[in-house]
């Protein structure tokens, strides 16, 4: 027995070397490494293709890579390499390096070698050069009308602007992996808010640190030296302690050269980041808003480099159950134009009214140096009810004076474990804020950007009919039930209707409103794939602002659904992942209700 085994084991090591053999004749060659330590590899190499592709595997640990020539470390990065099994490839760019023999000196980090010996990690066999990465879709839950990048791990939008006609997003980036690490700034562009293109980052780490959330603005006076136009752009290098640094772009935010005098503030807490710049026209000159702690802090500048700090706002204001992120500070007005607010947009992560992160805000006024609230210390104000809402922030230089914001579809419990691997996250349709009134209160709602119904596709269905106990079935348009729904209705008193989505496998998502206590609901518990974690499968509930339910507006995408209740008064961004599309759409009602039309698009947006 022992002997037959071994002669086998003979065999097929013999097999390798000769598949190995024949790679190196086709030109694919993979060097061996060297192995000076047990969780130490140092690989040479002859940079001559584009791209490294390094295997990853998920759920192993992480090495760092630190690319080596003339004895100097050039470029660093985390990637957990594959140690049992490929889950991925991920693409590093030596093409700066092209014709240099280079170094990868290897090192696995914490308890990598758990899995067995570094010698033994499968990623010796996969790692190679090549001209090319292919970016094209392989993943069946990727939205066909949301933004998300080509590939890698995704989380907050960062220093939204527009200018010259086109929306500028650039976003919290892995490029080496679909987990949190290595943060770079990618960027993408559109004209509609809605088709977005993919282009290389902008941001990568540097010896400050990682690159974290910040904003971008449109410096149309030169107020900074950079140039007339400008864009600058501000974010936190987050290295040992946390400052916070800018960029500046003279080809409208294509590419960005780092200022030499970085970083241009300093704190002294640990949790010190994501600042938010706008121009204060009242004050003439600019405000910079960012989280620190559990508080706010507000700085102004004439120039965009030297900042004054002014005032700190937050304690014992609102919701405090987590961490204060990604501020937003902006004037936002009634639809009328009659009334104006100040805006302080605060994400907090946990703390959210569905557990975990979530965006509030808070009304009130601000002189340039303090912001006041208008409401009560104890009231907190939600942006939106549902568990995939956060890192909430406004675009720079909107067009008409809008405020036009964009959220990460995702919730730090657990975001790292949905079921995508080419990516990881969307983010949500664009929203234009409003203000509105309700009890005594000032209110933020969020519209669906004007663009969706300006560039909506095709109607595919519509309906009038009185809703009843008897289910009223519409089929969702194409193979792929991705599409928006909208709902005219005069609800019963008392009632309680149900409005939900259904594949053929059994999975479905409801929607519930509850006339009796202005209560829309929206539940997830058997919506397709849930298990990957505790925290997923949910009910998430909200009151519904501005009177009883008369209009509801449904985002259908591959892996999300977005509801807007009354034009935006009361919104919920859940994200969902059916093992089939959604096929169908039911309506039920415990008493006769008059549903005055349901009209279905298709998702198919027009170009503007
Ligand atoms: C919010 C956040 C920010 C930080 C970034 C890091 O999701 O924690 O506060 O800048 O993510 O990726």
């Amino acid at each position: 027995m022992k002997t037959k085994a071994m002669t086998r084991k003979k065999l097929f090591a013999m097999f390798i070397a000769l598949a190995q053999c024949f790679a190196c004749l086709a030109g694919d060659v993979k060097p061996a490494p060297a192995f000076p330590g047990k969780s130490h590899a140092m690989l040479r190499l002859e940079a001559n293709e584009r791209f490294i592709l390094l295997p990853v595997e998920e759920k192993t640990g992480i090495c760092n890579i630190s690319i080596i020539y003339d004895n100097k470390s050039r470029q660093s990065l985390n990637v957990r390499l594959a140690a049992n099994k490929v889950d991925y490839y991920v693409p590093l760019d030596i093409s700066g390096h092209k014709g240099r023999e280079i170094l990868l000196d290897i090192n696995a980090l914490g308890d990598v070698l758990k899995n067995g010996s570094f010698k033994d990690y499968v990623c010796w066999q996969h790692i190679r050069q090549s001209a090319d990465f292919d970016t094209a879709n392989r993943e069946p839950h990727r939205p066909l009308y949301h933004h998300t990048p080509a590939y890698g791990w995704m989380n907050d939008p960062n220093g939204m602007f527009y200018n010259n006609g086109e929306y500028h997003l650039y976003y919290q980036w892995n490029p080496y992996g679909s987990q949190w690490e290595n943060m770079h700034w990618g960027h993408s562009v559109s004209r509609d808010l809605i088709h977005w293109e993919n282009r290389p980052a902008v941001l990568a780490p540097d010896d400050l640190g990682t690159i974290f959330s910040g904003s971008c603005v449109v410096d149309k006076n030169n107020t900074a030296g950079f140039g007339a136009g400008a864009i600058v752009a501000f974010y936190t290098s987050a290295g040992k302690k946390q400052t916070q640094s800018i960029a500046y772009s003279t080809d409208n935010g294509n590419t960005f050269t780092k200022y030499h005098g970085n970083p241009v503030i300093i704190g002294d807490v640990p949790d010190f980041r994501d600042p938010n710049v706008f121009w204060n026209e009242e004050l003439g000159k600019w405000n910079l808003i960012l989280a620190a702690g559990q508080e706010m802090r507000i700085y102004s500048s004439a120039d965009l480099k030297n900042w004054t700090y002014e005032s700190s706002f937050g304690k014992g204001f609102g919701n405090h159950g987590g961490v204060w992120e990604c501020p937003d500070l902006m004037k936002v007005s009634s639809p009328d134009g009659k009334t104006e607010k100040w805006v302080l947009v605060c994400n907090i992560n946990p703390g959210g009214p569905a557990g975990g992160s979530a965006t509030q805000y808070f009304t009130g006024s601000f002189d340039g140096r303090t912001f006041t609230c208008d409401s009560k210390p104890e009231t907190t104000k939600w942006l939106d009810y549902g568990k995939d809402h956060y890192a909430a922030v406004s675009f720079d230089n909107a067009p008409d004076g809008r405020q036009v914001l964009v959220a990460w579809m995702s919730n730090w419990q657990y975001a790292d474990r949905v079921p995508t691997q080419q990516y990881r996250s969307a983010n949500s349709i664009a929203r234009d804020l409003f203000l509105f009134n309700d009890g005594g209160e000032t209110y933020v709602g969020s519209a669906p950007s004007q663009e969706y119904l300006k560039l909506r596709g095709k109607k595919t269905l519509h309906k009038s009919f009185s809703a009843g106990r008897k289910a009223f079935t519409a089929q969702l348009p194409d193979d792929d039930g991705t599409c928006e729904i909208k709902i005219s209705l005069d609800p019963a008193e008392n009632s309680k209707l149900q409005f939900t989505l259904n594949n053929d496998k059994g999975e479905k998502v409801t929607v519930e409103y509850d006339s009796s206590t202005d209560t829309l609901s929206m539940n997830r518990h058997e919506s397709g794939t849930t298990g990957f974690s505790n925290e997923f499968a949910c009910r998430t509930a909200a009151p519904v602002l501005g009177g009883t339910l008369k209009e509801l507006r449904m985002f259908v995408d591959k892996s999300s659904i977005e509801i807007f209740a009354n034009g935006g008064r009361t919104v919920m961004t859940n994200i969902v992942f059916p093992s089939e599309p959604y096929k169908s759409f039911t309506i039920e009602s415990s008493k006769k209700t008059k549903v005055k039309s349901l009209d279905i698009y298709d998702k198919t947006y027009k170009r503007p």
